[in-house]
């Protein structure tokens, strides 16, 4: 084993739960599941290879949480149903028998919804046209649909959904949930003031925009209880909108950060382009601001490919945990590489094309099977 990186290898903690290495598979859809939301034929090896890759932390792709509007597009995974919970016990099983935890990311596509069965329109803060086009790799096209505002009816109804999507996860063996709060999904839609211009205690002022927040982190840390891990993603740019920065700037990030401590969360996954990036001119990265206001434990994300930049970020103390999302594509198995010193390869978007699912990624890696091992000096 190489004695280079060594901190990628150090065992840490979220809470109260052991995570035994600081290298995290990130979120990603995969639009592989049946189309009835349960886990499809594909998926068990797909996430098993994270683990016997040597991930320490698994977080799965978003899952949808109910059957009104949260649904993002077709074959997306759902954790609205016991039988959806069902369907990933033997995935959380196997993760777990080889030494990994596994965290369900629960997702609200709020206005960004490009296929739902439950609902022929879409839902979100206000009845604004999302910006941009639906995404094709998702098999979207077009613009998104203007959705309908939400009632307050509806927000309490998206709030339970996630709480229920919560305690579903729990009975199937996660060991924690992060709420997606980034990207531009729901939650993200009423944090963003061009997307929510509501007049009443959801929009308006950042506290106000921030509230499907609060009341979500409680909702569910009132059903899983205080030994379950829950934490939450942020970022600045959206699936929609990659030039997107937060208008309050630092101080917005110091409310935003400090506030989810107090509502509950056990950790934040930041996300940005490059990880190390400063947030906004002349401060530090989001993870770095992220740790600094909330003192909770920091996942960082964006553009990561070596290790050496990986083992910087951790050592500068910007993150406790590094995720990693196309270079895990490409390397299932990226910390027993570095770990033994073996040549990595280049992600390449072709393993996303035409579709994001995984028979598009295997027939591409058929086609291309020594495709893409990167120099390493
Ligand atoms: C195919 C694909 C699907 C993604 N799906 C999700 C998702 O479901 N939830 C989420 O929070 N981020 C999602 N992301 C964003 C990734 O988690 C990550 O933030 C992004 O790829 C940047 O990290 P990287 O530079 O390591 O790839 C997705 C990214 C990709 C490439």
């Amino acid at each position: 084993m190489t004695t280079k990186y060594r901190n990628l290898f150090n065992d840490t903690k979220i809470g109260k739960l052991y995570i035994p290495n600081r290298l995290a598979v990130a979120p990603m859809t995969r639009v592989s599941a049946e189309p009835d939301g349960r886990v499809g034929p594909l998926m068990g090896e797909y996430y098993e290879k994270f683990a016997s890759g040597g991930f320490g932390l698994i977080i799965t792709e978003g899952l949808y949480t109910d059957k009104l509007f949260s649904q993002g597009c077709r074959n997306q995974p759902g954790m609205a149903s016991l039988s959806h919970a069902e369907s990933w016990k033997p995935i959380t099983n196997d993760i777990h028998a080889l030494g990994a935890r596994v965290f369900a990311q629960l997702m609200h596509a709020g206005a960004l919804s490009q296929h739902n069965p439950c609902a022929n329109r879409t839902a979100g803060p206000s009845d604004i046209r999302p910006l941009g086009i639906q995404m094709p790799f998702y098999h979207g096209e077009g613009p998104y649909p203007i959705p309908e505002a939400m009632t307050q009816q509806d927000i309490s109804q998206a709030v339970e959904g996630f709480a229920k999507a919560a305690h579903l996860a729990q009975l199937a063996g996660f060991d924690g949930v992060e709420i997606h709060g980034a990207n531009g999904y729901l939650l993200d839609q009423f944090l963003t003031a061009y997307t929510n211009k509501r007049q009443d205690c959801f929009g308006g002022s950042l506290n106000n925009r921030l509230r499907i927040y609060k009341e979500t982190l409680k909702a569910v840390r009132k059903t899983v209880g205080d030994g379950f891990t829950v934490g939450i993603r942020f970022s600045q740019k959206k699936v929609n909108d990659t030039n997107h920065i937060w208008d309050e700037g630092e101080s917005g990030a110091a409310k935003v950060f400090e506030l989810v401590r107090q509502y509950g969360a056990d950790y934040i996954h930041t996300t940005e382009p490059e990880i190390s990036a400063p947030a906004f001119e002349g401060t530090e990265s989001l993870s770095q601001l992220a740790k600094k206001y909330s003192g909770l434990p920091v996942i960082a994300n964006g553009g990561v490919t070596e290790p050496e930049q990986a083992s910087q970020v951790l050592e500068s103390n910007q993150a406790d945990i590094i995720s990693l999302g196309k270079t895990a594509l490409a390397n299932q198995d990226w910390p027993c590489a570095v770990k033994k010193n073996r040549l990595l390869k280049k992600f390449n978007f072709g393993m996303l094309s035409p579709h994001a699912n995984l028979e598009c990624a295997r027939s591409y890696c058929q086609e291309n099977p020594s495709l893409s091992v990167s120099d390493k000096s």
